[in-house]
């Protein structure tokens, strides 16, 4: 009985863009009519601000520590195009496990069975690192999600970070849990950004969902507190969320990536290095196969 929840993570190294992404894709999936709640799963708390002009909500963490019975309505707020916002929260710096937080909001969410009370069309969970630690892989690792999202530029360390994932994912795919849905890449722009992540995709058995252009209509939303999706929703790059949303609200079936070992991933960074270097100084010019 009920309809099938759609249940996402979106991981990535740190600022490379996972919160940004996540709000335009929930932003996109509400203009669609879907009923979307975007889960911030990072102790710094600041996944959903752009759907609510720049404000902070409390977290669960937070709350809890107030008061002892938490009802889950009580640390869901309602943002733009009525999506619903959660922050799960964290310990302060440098106290306990910075996973905590979302092991603790979802626990509380499956008990009081919110995704279905609410009748939820897509959740997405919004998460720090590269499943470094118990809690940050909990989306993954616990049947909570069912697709995995990786946001990455092509800077190596991002890259990195999400070829990190890709072998959390490999671990806790034979007990049930989340497979990987693809890579989104994220700021392209720089000279064979696009190749360099072509490559790794294809190095790992992925594909890219979308392209998304570093842009400075993503700054100037940002620094209205809002998405691009509301603040300047004929721009292109709000168009390109909105592509963004129509492939993940379409998108079946994930698959396990082929991660590489690190030594494999470094040669071919190392490769990628020659060939830019080449081609800065001129050994080979653009538009040669290289
Ligand atoms: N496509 C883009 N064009 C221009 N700026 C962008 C783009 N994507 C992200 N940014 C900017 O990069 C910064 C970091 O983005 P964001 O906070 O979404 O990253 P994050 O991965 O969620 O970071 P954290 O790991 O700290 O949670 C923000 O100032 C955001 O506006
Ligand atoms: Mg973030």
């Amino acid at each position: 009985m009920g309809k099938k929840i759609k249940q996402i993570a979106i991981y990535g190294k740190g600022g490379i863009g996972k919160s940004t992404t996540t709000s335009n894709l929930s932003a996109a999936l509400a203009e669609m009519g879907l009923k979307v709640m975007q889960f911030g799963c990072d102790p710094k708390s600041d996944s959903t601000n752009t759907l609510r002009k720049g404000k902070f909500i409390p977290t669960v963490l937070d709350t809890l520590r107030e008061q002892s019975a938490v009802k889950a309505r009580d640390v869901i707020y309602e943002g733009f195009s009525g999506i619903y916002c959660v922050e799960a929260g964290g310990p302060a710096p440098g106290v306990g496990c910075a996973g905590r937080g979302i092991i603790t909001a979802v626990e509380l969410f499956k008990q009081q069975r919110v995704f279905q009370e609410l009748d939820l069309d897509v959740v997405i969970f919004d998460v720090l690192g590269d499943v470094v630690c118990g809690g940050f892989a909990v989306p993954i690792r616990e049947g909570i999600a069912e697709h995995v999202f990786t946001v990455s530029s092509s800077d190596f360390m991002s890259i990195y970070a999400s070829n990190n994932l890709f072998k959390g994912i490999i671990k806790y795919s034979n007990a049930g849990g989340a497979l990987l849905g693809g890579v989104i890449a994220n700021s392209m722009g720089p000279p064979y950004s696009r190749e360099i992540i072509d490559d790794f995709v294809a190095k790992t058995g992925t594909a890219v969902m979308e392209y998304i252009p570093r842009s400075i209509s993503v700054t100037q939303s940002e620094l209205q507190g809002k998405t691009t999706i509301e603040a300047l929703p004929q721009s292109a790059q709000a168009e390109i969320y909105r592509s963004l949303a129509r492939k993940i609200a379409a998108h079946q079936t994930s698959k396990a990536p082929a991660p590489l070992e690190v030594s494999a991933l470094r040669e071919w960074a190392g490769l990628w290095a020659d060939r830019l270097l080449a081609l800065e100084q001129g050994k080979v010019s653009e538009g040669d196969a290289i």
